[in-house]
C-alpha cells in the first residue's frame, strides 16, 4: 500500500457514564491500522451509523482503561485487501457492521474480515447505506435463520419496536420476502406513520392498556410470530396473543424474564444476536451473503434505506449528538454520521 499513515483521526471512548462526560467520546489521533492480513480488508470509512449497542458499551464503562473505538455500522471504500481475501478488490464500495471484539468504525480507517462485509448498494450514497448493515443483519437472521420464514410463509407477525432501527428494516424484509402479515407496535403519530410507510398492515399502540385486545382484533386466532426489541414485562402479553406452538424471536438484553407462562401453549423463544457469528467465527460468509441480498433488494427498488437523520462530520461532537438521539429510545429509523460535511 503506497501511503500508509502512522496515525489516523478517530473518536475514542475513554470512560463510561453519561454522554456528557467529556471522556465518553473524545477526538484523538490513534495508531493507524497495519496493512491487512488474512481475510481482512482495510476500509476508508465514509459514514457510520449509531445503534443502541454503541450507547450501551459507551455507558457501561471502559474497564480496560484503554481508549476504545466504538462504532458497528459503516459504509466505505476498500483501500487494501489481505492475502486470503477473494470477495473484494481495492476500490470497491462496501458496507458492514463488523465485530464487537475489534476496533469499531468511528475512525477514518478500519480493518474488517471480508466474510462479514457486503457490497454497498450501488443506488445508495455511503450515508444512506451506513444505516443498514447492523439492523439488516439482525432482522435477516431473526426472520430467516431463527423463525425460518420463507416466501411460502403466511400467518401474522407482531413487531415490538417497529419504527426503530431493526423494526424498520424487518418490516420491509417481511413484506417483500414472505407472505406474512405485519402488525407493527408504535406509540406516536410519527412512528405509526413511518411503520405504515414501510409496509405494516396494521399498527397498534404498544402503550395502549388494551394492547392484547387490539392485537387479537387484527389476528383473531392469535399471532404466529413475535419479533421483540422490547421484552420487559411482555411475557404475559406474548402468552396471550400467540397461538399454540407460536414463536418469539427477541433481540434485547432483558436478563430476568420468566418464560414459564409460555409453556401452556408450547411457545418457542429464540434469541438473536447479530454479533454471534463474528464472536464465534461461525459461518461468517452467511453475513456477507445476506448483506449482498439486502443490497440487491435495495438496488431493485424493493426495500429502501432506513436513514432518517444525517450529521457531519465524524467527530466527538456529532457522535455525542447521535448518542443522545439514540438513547432517547424513540428513534425513528436510523441516525448516520457522515465522515465529511
Ligand atoms: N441482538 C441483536 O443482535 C441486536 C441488534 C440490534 C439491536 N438490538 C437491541 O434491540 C433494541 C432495539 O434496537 P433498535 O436499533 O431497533 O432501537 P431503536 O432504534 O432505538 O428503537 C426505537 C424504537 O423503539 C420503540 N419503542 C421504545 N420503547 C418501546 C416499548 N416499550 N415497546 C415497544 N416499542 C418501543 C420506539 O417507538 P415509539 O417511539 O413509537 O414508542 C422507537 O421507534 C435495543 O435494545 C438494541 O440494543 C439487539
Amino acid at each position: 500500500m503506497a501511503d500508509q499513515p502512522q496515525t489516523m483521526p478517530a473518536v475514542v471512548n475513554r470512560a463510561g457514564g453519561p454522554v456528557d462526560n467529556p471522556d465518553s467520546l473524545v477526538d484523538a489521533l490513534v495508531p493507524a491500522p497495519a496493512a491487512p492480513t488474512g481475510h481482512d480488508l482495510l476500509v476508508e470509512v465514509r459514514a457510520v451509523s449509531v445503534n443502541p449497542v454503541d450507547v450501551k458499551v459507551r455507558a457501561s464503562g471502559n474497564r480496560a482503561r484503554k481508549d476504545r473505538i466504538l462504532g458497528w455500522d459503516a459504509s466505505g471504500v476498500v483501500l487494501a485487501a489481505g492475502p486470503e481475501t477473494n470477495l473484494f478488490r481495492v476500490g470497491e464500495e462496501v458496507y458492514y457492521a463488523g465485530s464487537l471484539d475489534r476496533p469499531g468504525s468511528n475512525a477514518s480507517r478500519q480493518l474488517v474480515d471480508e466474510r462479514i462485509v457486503g457490497s454497498k448498494p450501488t443506488s445508495l450514497s455511503h450515508v444512506e447505506a451506513a444505516a443498514l448493515p447492523l439492523t439488516g443483519i439482525t432482522a435477516w437472521e431473526a426472520l430467516f435463520d431463527k423463525l425460518r420464514l420463507t416466501t411460502e410463509s403466511t400467518g401474522t407477525l407482531l413487531v415490538l419496536g417497529a419504527a426503530g432501527g431493526v423494526g424498520s428494516i424487518l418490516i420491509q424484509l417481511t413484506k417483500v420476502l414472505t407472505g406474512v402479515k405485519v402488525i407493527a407496535a408504535a406509540s406516536r403519530p410519527e412512528s405509526r406513520a413511518w411503520a405504515e410507510q414501510l409496509g405494516a398492515d396494521v399498527v397498534v399502540d404498544h402503550s395502549d392498556p388494551d394492547l392484547a385486545r387490539r392485537i387479537l382484533d387484527a389476528a383473531p386466532g392469535g399471532v404466529d410470530y413475535v419479533f421483540s426489541a422490547h421484552s420487559r414485562g411482555r411475557i404475559p402479553l406474548f402468552a396471550e396473543v400467540l397461538r399454540p406452538f407460536g414463536q418469539i424471536v427477541a433481540i434485547d438484553d432483558e436478563r430476568d424474564l420468566d418464560f414459564y407462562a409460555l409453556k401452556d401453549k408450547s411457545i418457542s423463544w429464540h434469541w438473536e444476536f447479530m454479533f454471534t457469528r463474528p464472536r464465534h467465527s461461525w459461518d461468517l460468509t452467511a453475513q456477507h451473503d445476506l448483506l449482498d441480498r439486502i443490497a440487491e433488494l435495495v438496488d431493485d427498488g424493493r426495500i429502501r434505506t432506513t436513514l432518517t437523520r444525517t450529521l457531519a462530520p465524524l467527530d466527538a461532537t456529532r457522535l455525542r449528538e447521535a448518542h443522545r438521539i439514540v438513547e432517547t429510545g424513540h428513534t425513528i429509523g436510523k441516525v448516520v454520521v457522515a465522515a465529511e460535511e
